[in-house]
């Protein structure tokens, strides 16, 4: 089977809060030129969803990992998820703290009974497996949330907000997994839930795999990823898919973007917003949705 791969570094009104398109073209390309090789080498869904996901989380443009936005009270907590196709298995990490690479953590728990942690069990758990502690904070969104407290936190997310990572991959054996890593919205109150580490924002099944990045509360009230994994389950093309939810999401002023691939090898994208910095391998070369 040729091996696909499609991953996102957000969605929004415009690139400029990225620094343009170039840097943003060239960071998503630097992913795809380590982890498609992989894939040709051999390696599973899962871990090139990983290693895809771990570079984007590392890449301080991105809010996931190093460069998450702040919520309201001045910290930083990240969400990640994990859905392998094959088994249709969940995991994930909500709201956890001091760690590099929350997706590692989601990864961690696909072969555990207890497959999503929040805040408490994630630091437990990063504790247990010896992951050392890390700050993920940089200057810039450290100076992004001192403005805005100025303001008592008005404006609703942060300019870098809709930064959450994803990948979703088709591996040579045929089997799907995707990942999605996010900072979450930015300026949030506490204890706020993100899409990213829900089946709302990133799902798979044998057939089909989708991540999401936009507005966590659009994406959770259309139950995005699930309803377009179900709907080419139930027979829909990808691509049909996509844009019947994709304007259903819209009639309803929703505000978020998503990627998705299938079992056959197709690769589609849908978004409700003006830009989505996705990129993807065909098999023959690297495209970009900018
Ligand atoms: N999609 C990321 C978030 O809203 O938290």
């Amino acid at each position: 089977m040729q091996p696909k791969i499609i991953i996102h570094g957000g969605a929004g009104s415009t690139v400029e809060s990225k620094g343009g398109y170039e840097p943003v073209r060239k960071s998503l390309f630097a992913v795809l030129e380590t982890v498609y090789p992989m894939l040709l080498d051999g390696a599973k869904a899962i871990d090139a969803v990983v290693k895809a996901c771990q570079m984007l989380e590392d890449d301080p443009r991105f809010n996931a990992g190093t460069g998450s936005v702040l919520q309201s009270d001045g910290q930083i907590r990240m969400s990640a998820s994990i859905m392998d196709g094959d088994r249709q298995s969940f995991s994930g990490v909500i709201n956890t703290v001091r760690v590099k690479n929350p997706i590692e953590l989601a990864k961690h728990l696909q072969t555990s009974d207890d497959r999503v942690l929040s805040d408490y069990g994630s630091a437990e758990l990063t504790r247990e497996l010896g992951i050392p502690i890390y700050n993920p904070l940089t200057d810039e969104r450290l100076a992004e949330w001192v403005e805005e407290r100025k303001t008592n936190f008005t404006r609703k997310m942060a300019d870098v907000a809709m930064g959450t990572i994803g990948a979703v991959v088709l591996d040579r054996y045929g089997s799907i997994c995707v990942g999605t890593s996010t900072g979450g919205r930015g300026f949030e109150r506490i204890g706020r839930v993100s899409d990213s580490a829900t089946p709302a924002g990133n799902y798979a099944n044998k057939l089909a795999g989708v991540s999401c990045t936009g507005v966590g509360e659009d994406i959770l009230d259309e139950g995005f990823a699930t309803r377009v994994v179900v709907r080419v389950t139930d027979g829909m093309t990808l691509q049909q898919a996509v844009e019947k939810s994709i304007t259903e999401a819209k009639s309803r002023d929703r505000d978020f973007g998503a990627i998705c691939l299938d079992a056959n090898g197709a690769i589609a994208w849908g978004k409700t917003c003006p830009v989505l910095f996705a990129a993807y391998h065909d098999g023959e070369k690297m495209q970009d949705t900018l």
